[in-house]
């Protein structure tokens, strides 16, 4: 069997989580490979909502495996609240969840070193979602982090003080910023001693056993690729890989176990933090697309910022991933739209070109093309015959561009509200 890889082509908040749980009845075996607790991948079903942050989006599938690959990073105490909630829900979280031996802990300094970093930027700052990402990938990459398959040593404490020790050291570089981790590293030993009533397993074995016994795996993107840690607009990026060759690394699967690449994007673009964003809107047409998409970050609250579809950016990320089937999000929230823009090519610096450029401060005006919106409530439509010749004109424009089939058209937040074509 082979390992399809669910992942989103913009700068995240795609809607991947809803795409995972829906395809999940599909695979027993659902995997997340990198990023951590900066993800919020939000599940409507039965009337219930619920964002995930750590575990995987399968979890609330009878019967599958909910894989924590080494390519994440955990954050003990987020991973312990968000495991309880779903606890209570009646979900049997722990007969479901493995975690891999060899991803990283974020510890209470690496969440102090994230928010004193942000702040010695000012304006320049990248936006982070303070959850730890950075230092804890920083540290992994520097060779000093500290991993899940380590709770299980005998001198795990005297470890997990010199690490934060060291941490301090970097602090005192940040003059005049405070911080008291005392009741946060109280609690974060309390969430180390619950993780250890997990399945903690050799990850790439378990991996590669699962697709030798024949069992489907679905890889689960976190962020997006203009997110990217190397093809994203750095540095206002995550600190991992989240495009499709990050799920070989996050797993411990080889580039030839790589089946589908689905690629999510929404009808249009939204982007939180800071960072490049050609097809922004500042104007009432943004305002809409905040409200009607309810674009507020899963993570953070922080409203999104909104612009319009940007061709050019999925052209370079469906490149990147090898994308093979389209997956499009959101075109509910276009509804009320008399007109819609779509971004077919940039001026770069004054210059037409349709490549993303390098310099992540250039000037970047896009060109657009207009469409006639449809002017209909699409949510409740399950059959692609009811779609309105206006919409079908906009998504066989889009699939010409992009040279790859749109598979799943996506008119509402709830399981239910899906067309798979
Ligand atoms: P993720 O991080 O990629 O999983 O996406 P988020 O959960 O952060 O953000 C996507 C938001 O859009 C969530 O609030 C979803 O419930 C919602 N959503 C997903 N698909 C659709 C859709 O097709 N239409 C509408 N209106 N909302 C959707
Ligand atoms: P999901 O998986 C949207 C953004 C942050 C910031 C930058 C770096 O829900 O799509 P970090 O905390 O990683 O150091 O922040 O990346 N960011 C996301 N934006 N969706 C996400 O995840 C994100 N995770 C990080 O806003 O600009
Ligand atoms: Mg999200």
């Amino acid at each position: 069997m082979k390992v399809d890889v669910v992942l989103g082509l913009q700068w995240g908040d795609e809607g991947k989580g809803k795409i995972v749980d829906v395809l999940a009845n599909t695979y027993p075996v659902i995997a997340r490979f990198q990023g951590g607790p900066n993800a919020g991948h939000s599940l409507h079903f039965e009337g219930k909502k619920f964002v995930l942050h750590t575990v995987p989006s399968g979890v609330f599938r009878d019967n599958a495996t909910n894989f924590i690959g080494n390519g994440v990073v955990i954050d003990p105490i987020i991973f312990r609240a968000e495991c309880e909630e779903i606890e209570a829900m009646g979900v049997p979280v722990r007969e479901r969840v493995a975690i891999a031996k060899k991803a990283h802990l974020i510890l209470p300094t690496h969440r102090v070193l994230d928010a004193a970093s942000e702040a010695s930027m000012g304006a320049g700052k990248i936006g982070s979602t303070l959850k730890g990402i950075g230092p804890t990938y920083m540290d992994k990459t520097g060779r000093k982090g500290l991993r899940v398959g380590d709770i299980l040593t005998s001198n795990f404490v005297e470890r997990y003080e010199a690490l934060k020790a060291k941490h301090q050291k970097t602090l005192e570089q940040y003059a005049g910023f405070e911080y008291d981790i005392t009741e946060q590293e109280k609690e974060w030993m309390s969430a180390i001693e619950y993780l250890k009533s997990f399945n903690i397993v050799d990850g790439e074995y378990e991996m590669n056993n699962y697709i030798a016994q024949g069992k489907a795996v679905l890889a689960e993107g976190a962020q997006g690729s203009m997110l990217d840690v190397d093809f994203g607009s750095y540095p206002f990026v995550t600190s991992s890989s989240t495009t499709c060759a990050g799920s070989c690394i996050g797993l411990g699967v080889s580039p030839s176990k790589i089946g589908n690449v689905y690629g999510i994007f929404k009808a249009y673009c939204t982007r939180v933090g800071s960072g490049p964003f050609p097809t922004e809107l500042f104007d009432a047409d943004g305002e809409e697309l905040r409200k009607r998409g309810f674009e507020f970050g899963a993570t953070t609250g922080r409203p999104r910022r909104t612009g319009w579809l940007d061709l050019p950016a999925l052209k370079y990320t469906i490149m990147l991933n090898g994308v093979t089937e389209l997956i499009m999000m959101k075109a509910d929230v276009l509804d009320t739209f008399d007109t819609i823009k779509v971004a077919v090519g940039y001026k770069v610096n004054g210059e037409e070109s349709d490549r993303v450029p390098y310099d992540t401060y250039a000037t970047i005006e896009p060109v657009y093309k207009e469409f006639k919106g449809w002017k209909k409530d699409l949510t409740s439509i399950k059959d692609e015959k009811e779609l309105p010749a206006e919409f079908i004109e906009y998504i066989k424009f889009i699939e010409a561009e992009l040279n790859v089939p749109i598979k799943i058209i996506s008119l509402g937040p709830d399981r239910e509200q899906t067309i798979i074509r």
